[in-house]
């Protein structure tokens, strides 16, 4: 079977372009499991999977959950409240614990950027990143990629703007070297106060206004604005920041005529995307919720090496 060249899911650097597509192709034979009356593998039974999730969640940690469930794995998830972690354990500790109970596969998120890495240096069980503090979100950028591949073909050339909070958004700290790995154009679009210091060195093109590039996107890619993490409010108003950079019906006009709208969730409605488009055909922010279940399913089955699925049900 496909292997993947990375024991640990970080960050999109830790995947090559191959991988990437054994990924995405693996998963497409996984949204059909999904589509099934009977959406259960054998596939990952007698391996037990973690969920740490130290900092909120709803559709990341309950989709991974999911995912683990749908290949027959053992499936604990702990919450932060919940964890040993408030009574002071070190990130270490968490680790060598979890590790003294033979867990196979640890998914973590947490509100600092760098504690996977931490978890991943101390103990033999995979880890993969569900989001850490504004460093990365890898599954989340796969989950894009494969709903976007899915909606506007090979993403090769295809010009893809993500607008809003770049400054302070995983997603986009892992969708921009996403979309370069498979040969796409991203431009970060939004106000220099929500753009980080050198938005250059993010690997993309910068635009401080979505209009002047409206009409170039094939894919629109808004993020809400990191409110716990902005210090003070970052523009006048939440109206002035969606005159400007919310997705809405006459700028949807503009984009290009097979051009799609995407939000990773929570939506704020009415900020960067309204309703009417949040609702349109060309959202397609369920899709991406589809995706994740099955993209998760690839990843756990190529990391864990599970048995050949095709025919099991
Ligand atoms: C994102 C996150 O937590 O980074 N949500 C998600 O995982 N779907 C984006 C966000 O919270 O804005």
């Amino acid at each position: 079977m496909t292997v993947l060249s990375c024991k640990n899911i970080i960050s999109m650097e830790d995947l090559t372009p191959d991988d990437i597509v054994a990924i995405l192709d693996t998963a497409e034979s996984f949204k059909e499991v999904n589509e099934r009356r009977i959406k259960k593998l054998p596939t990952l039974r007698g391996r037990t999977i973690i969920n740490l999730f130290l900092e909120p969640s709803t559709r990341t940690r309950t989709s991974f959950e999911i995912a683990a469930k749908r290949l027959s794995a053992d499936a604990i998830n702990m919450a932060g409240s919940a964890s040993a972690t408030v009574k002071g354990e070190s990130l270490r500790d968490t680790a060598k614990t979890l590790s003294a109970m033979a867990c196979d596969l640890i998914v973590v998120r947490h509100k600092y950027a760098g504690a996977p890495q931490v978890l991943a240096e101390s103990m033999d069980a995979c880890v993969v990143n569900g989001g850490d503090g504004m460093h990365q979100h890898p599954t989340q950028a796969l989950l894009d990629l494969f709903t976007m591949r899915r909606h506007v073909g090979d993403l090769a050339g295809k010009t893809v703007g993500i607008v809003g909070d770049i400054a302070h958004s995983r997603v986009a700290g892992s969708l921009v070297p996403a979309l370069r790995m498979v040969g796409a154009h991203p431009i970060v679009i939004g106000p220099p106060t929500l753009m980080p210091a050198r938005p250059d060195v993010l690997g993309a093109d910068v635009a401080y206004t979505l209009d002047e590039v409206i009409e170039e996107l094939d894919i629109v890619y808004t993020l809400r604005i990191q409110m716990e993490r902005a210090e003070g409010m970052p523009f006048p108003s939440l109206r002035e920041y969606a005159r400007f950079y919310g997705m809405n019906e006459a700028r949807l006009n503009r984009m290009k005529p097979e051009g799609i709208v995407m939000h990773p969730g929570p939506m704020n409605r009415g900020v960067e995307v309204s309703s009417a488009v949040a609702d349109s055909e060309r959202s397609v922010v369920l899709d991406q919720v589809n995706a994740g279940v099955a993209v998760r399913m690839a990843i756990m089955y190529l990391l864990l090496g599970g048995e050949a699925h095709g025919d099991a049900a």
